[in-house]
């Protein structure tokens, strides 16, 4: 079905069973330009521009028969050849939006993730790494070991425009704060530098006490958005995430600098998203001088808001 010509706009859109987004909130002073939009992925990945996005993050629901949606129950339990028709459909779009030299990544299940690879691979996209994401949160099911990881996929469109390696303090005991490995003689350079991030990352926690999430479930902590946008992101990047659920890729999006482009089917997650986004942007503002300043009516220059994203600002609305 042909979107509404009106790419790089989100504007209402029709679009599958009369669906539209709605956009929730629009952010764009002061060095914040973000968007949050109400409603489908496929439909808001539609009304992007080409080529548009630096880093497309894709948290998507997978397929185990969650409750995302009052109006359609049946979501997130479709037959196996449904759901990957849907899956690869968000995939092509998702590759399409991507600038050259701009990052994919997709979050999912070992079995998914597999397929997913080479759709998106015949979207034209460039396989560059396949993390490990140790999450100690499934059950054990049928005739299986009990699933401990998730595929985080990174693609890339092309050579990457930005690819960082981040460097991270080398664990250390938590009882005698030893190092828990023997670094022998290069242990001058991790005091110093600590140890390159690998792609088996075991030391993330899902997010489940009640004190720490946002909503019901589904979270994923912020130490994954955060290395996404040190490996990918740089000051004034667009971050799309259509699936954002609680929002806290955009949060980290948002602290790093980037715009953001998110989006959830559920309103009552583009309410939390929104909330959580204010609280930062707010607190970001009581702790600049330079802003301080400028809101007083005052100074026409910020730490907090530099040129180019104030420059770039109008090119993707
Ligand atoms: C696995 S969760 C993502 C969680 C998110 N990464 C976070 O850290 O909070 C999937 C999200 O996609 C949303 N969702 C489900 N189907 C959708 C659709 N067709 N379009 C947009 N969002 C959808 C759900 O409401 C849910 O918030």
């Amino acid at each position: 079905m042909a979107p509404e010509q009106t790419r790089g706009k989100v504007v209402a859109t029709p679009g599958h069973d009369g669906q539209r987004l709605e956009r929730v909130r629009l952010y764009r002073s002061q060095g914040v330009n973000g968007r949050i939009v109400h409603g489908d992925a496929l439909l808001f990945l539609r009304s992007l521009d080409d080529g548009i996005a630096d880093i497309v993050f894709l948290d998507p629901p997978f397929n185990l028969g969650k409750k995302y949606s009052d109006s359609n129950p049946s979501l997130d339990r479709r037959p196996d050849d449904e759901y990957a028709e849907w899956l690869f459909a968000v995939l092509n779009e998702s590759a399409r939006v991507i600038a050259p030299g701009g990052a994919l990544y997709l979050y999912h299940l070992p079995k998914w993730a597999m397929r997913a690879g080479t759709q998106l691979e015949t979207a034209g996209l460039r396989f560059h790494q396949w993390i490990a994401v140790m999450m100690k949160n499934g059950f054990v099911r049928g005739q299986r070991l009990y699933p401990a990881n998730y595929a985080l996929l990174l693609f890339t469109k092309g050579k990457p425009k930005r690819f960082e390696r981040p460097r991270f303090p080398a664990p250390r005991c938590r009882h005698c704060g030893k190092y828990t490995k023997d670094y022998g003689g290069y242990r001058p350079i991790i005091d110093r530098q600590g140890v390159n991030l690998s792609d088996f990352w075991e030391d993330l926690s899902p997010v489940r006490h009640p004190s720490r999430k946002h909503r019901g479930a589904n979270e994923l902590p912020k130490m994954l958005f955060d290395r996404v946008v040190a490996i990918s992101g740089a000051p004034d990047a667009l971050y799309v995430d259509p699936f954002a659920g609680s929002g806290t890729g955009a949060l980290c999006a948002l602290s790093a600098d980037l715009r953001f482009a998110v989006c959830d089917l559920v309103r009552a997650n583009c309410e939390i998203i929104q909330s959580r986004l204010d609280h930062l942007i707010s607190s970001r503002r009581g702790k600049c001088p330079s802003t301080r300043t400028r809101s007083h009516g005052s100074g026409s220059s910020s730490r907090c808001s530099p040129a180019t994203s104030r420059s770039k600002a109008a090119s993707w609305t």
